[in-house]
This record gives C-alpha cells, structure tokens and sequence, in this order.
C-alpha cells in the first residue's frame, strides 16, 4: 500500500514540488484555496482554512494520512506586523487544531518555520541550539506554531529561508530575473543575509525525513550565507543580465513595517547528516534553476 501524504497548500512553492518529487510508493492529496491543482496524481479539496478549518479537519480524520505537510502561511512579514489577528488565527490558532487532529490519528506533522525566528545579532549561522528572540510579528507566530507542533515528538519543523526554483512562485529571483530582463534596476539590499534554499533539496530532506521517520527541530537551508545583492548579481551574471543594473542598498534606505534579522542565515548541518541529503551552495543552485530555464521558457510550474 503507498504511504498517504497530505499537502496542505498543494500549489505552494514547497508543496507544488513535493507533488513534482513524489514517487509511486505515495499517495498524495492535497489542499488548494485560490489555484487549482490540476496534477492528475494528486486528489485535491478547495478549501479556504480562514473561512472553513472544520473542512481539514475532517479531511485529516478521514484520510488519515502517514504524514501532513502543513504549507499554509502568510508570506508577507509586512501584511502580519499590520494584521496581528488574522496572522494569529492562520499561524497560530489553525495550526494547533491540525496539531491536534494529526496527533489524534497519528500523522507526522512536518511545518516550515523560518530564520524570521531569531533576532539576526549573531556574526555565525544560527543552529537549533541558538536562542530564539523574533523581531517581527510574522517570526513569533512561527514560533509560537513551532512550540506547538513540537509537543507531539513525532512531528517535524524545518526552519528555512529564501526558498527559491525555477517556479512562478520563486518570489524573489523572479522579481530580479524579470526586472533585470526589462532592463530597469533592481535595489538589494547588502545589509540582510540569508542561507537561500534551492527548493528541490528542501523537498528532497522531507522525503528522507518521512522515509528515515526522523523528528524534532531542524534548520533546513542552503550552504552559502550571502547578502541579497550578492544573491542578485549572481542571478543577473549567471542568466547573462546586466550585473551593474542591481543596486547596492541598505535596509536603512527604504521603509519597511516589520523589522528584519540582519542575519538569518542558518546551519543545516545537523539535518544534512541525519537525513543524508546535501544542500547547495549558492552557485550549483543559481546554476541548477539556469539549467531548467533552458528547457522550459516560462517558471510557471504547473501544479
Ligand atoms: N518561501 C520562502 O522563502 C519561505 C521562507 C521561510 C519559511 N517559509 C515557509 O514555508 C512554507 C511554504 O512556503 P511557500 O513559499 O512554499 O508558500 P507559498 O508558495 O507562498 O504558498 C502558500 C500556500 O498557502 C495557501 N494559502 C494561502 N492562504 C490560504 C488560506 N487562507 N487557506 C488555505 N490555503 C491558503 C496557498 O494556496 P493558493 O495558492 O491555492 O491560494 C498556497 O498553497 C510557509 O509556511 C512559509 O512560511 C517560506
């Protein structure tokens, strides 16, 4: 019998891929609010969990499925510093209910989490083991979703950060890639770092955490720590584009509502040993999303 694998957020860029990188020994269903999956291996409801938990809660009870991937967030850390009370309900409060009905029929929960966790004052990576002291909104309802999740030690968090694929929902490379394309410049800041995430190997350490029935709290991001203009100006010379059209710019520079960790990069290494799965660097992930840019004109992946 295949393993029943539920994604919450079927067309994310997380989940869209997890359908991409399942194989036949999974069953997979799936969540889908405003884009419609119309992958005919996967078996998707419409739901909206503002408006309808109950929906997926019963749809838990009733697939009970081997493991949740739980997809769903807010992505704009802006949008949460100025709506506290819908970040609460669809980080915190929506998540605890799909805890708890995981847990009443026993399927792993795994969640994503995020570097936003910590205050970004370390001069290193942050570990598990770093203290976490979120600056913005959107990081304490993560944290709080983390807390949560983690009273169950079967279930799963994966702090990551900048998750990026050949993929219309690669938010920032294709801000870059198609401002560049138009040839107007692209302001990144030099001031904010992170550890980018080729999606495809954040996707290929859930299947090993669900194969390896691995748990607990892991920081699952790429290896290099760079700041974003040096992410974009290697974007711009590895797709042949005008490196001199990205501006150097610093936080300080533009107004922003939520505060951001200056370092978010984070150290993956205890992951990378337990579940056996390398992540890029940032030059073979730049150049793994080029490849791909190849054979298909368009990064609208279909889901
Ligand atoms: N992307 C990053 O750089 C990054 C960094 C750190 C952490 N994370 C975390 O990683 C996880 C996955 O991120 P992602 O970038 O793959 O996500 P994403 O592409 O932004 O997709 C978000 C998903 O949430 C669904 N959704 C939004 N509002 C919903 C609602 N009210 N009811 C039901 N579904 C709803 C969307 O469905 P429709 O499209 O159908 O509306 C979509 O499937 C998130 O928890 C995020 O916080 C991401």
């Amino acid at each position: 019998m295949p393993k029943k694998l539920l994604i919450i957020g079927g067309a994310s860029l997380v989940g869209s891929t997890i359908i991409d990188y399942a194989k036949d020994n999974y069953e997979i269903f799936t969540t889908e609010n405003n884009t419609p999956i119309t992958n005919s291996k996967v078996s998707s409801i419409k739901l909206n969990l503002l408006d309808d938990k109950k929906h997926i809660l019963d749809y838990i009870e009733k697939i009970k499925p081997s493991a949740v991937i739980h997809t769903v967030a807010f992505p704009n850390v802006d949008f949460c510093e100025s709506n506290h009370e819908l970040t609460d309900l669809l980080h915190v409060k929506i998540t605890k209910d799909i805890s708890e009905i995981c847990s009443s029929v026993n399927s792993k929960l795994i969640y994503f989490s995020t570097d936003a966790v910590f205050n970004g004052n370390n001069s290193i990576p942050y570990n598990e083991l770093d203290r976490p002291d979120p600056l913005s909104y959107y990081g304490k309802t993560k944290l709080e979703a983390e807390k949560i999740i983690l009273q169950n030690t079967n279930n799963v968090i994966l702090r990551t950060t900048v998750i990026y694929g050949w993929h219309i929902r690669s938010r920032f490379t294709n801000w870059v890639l198609d401002t560049l394309k138009n040839k107007k410049p692209v302001t990144a800041f030099v001031d904010q770092y992170n550890t980018p995430t080729l999606v495809d190997d954040l996707v290929k350490s859930v299947f090993s955490i669900i194969e390896k029935d691995l748990s607990g709290l892991f920081h699952a991001s790429g290896k290099s720590c760079l700041n974003r203009f040096e992410f974009a100006q290697k974007l711009a010379i590895s797709f042949g584009l005008d490196k001199n059209l990205v501006v150097p710019t610093k936080s300080s520079d533009i107004s922003q509502i939520a505060p951001r960790p200056k370092n978010g990069c984070l150290d993956s290494s205890q992951l990378e040993d337990k579940s056996g799965i390398k992540f890029n660097e940032i030059d073979s992930g730049i150049d793994h999303i080029f490849s791909l840019s190849n054979k298909s004109t368009t990064n609208s992946n279909k889901v």
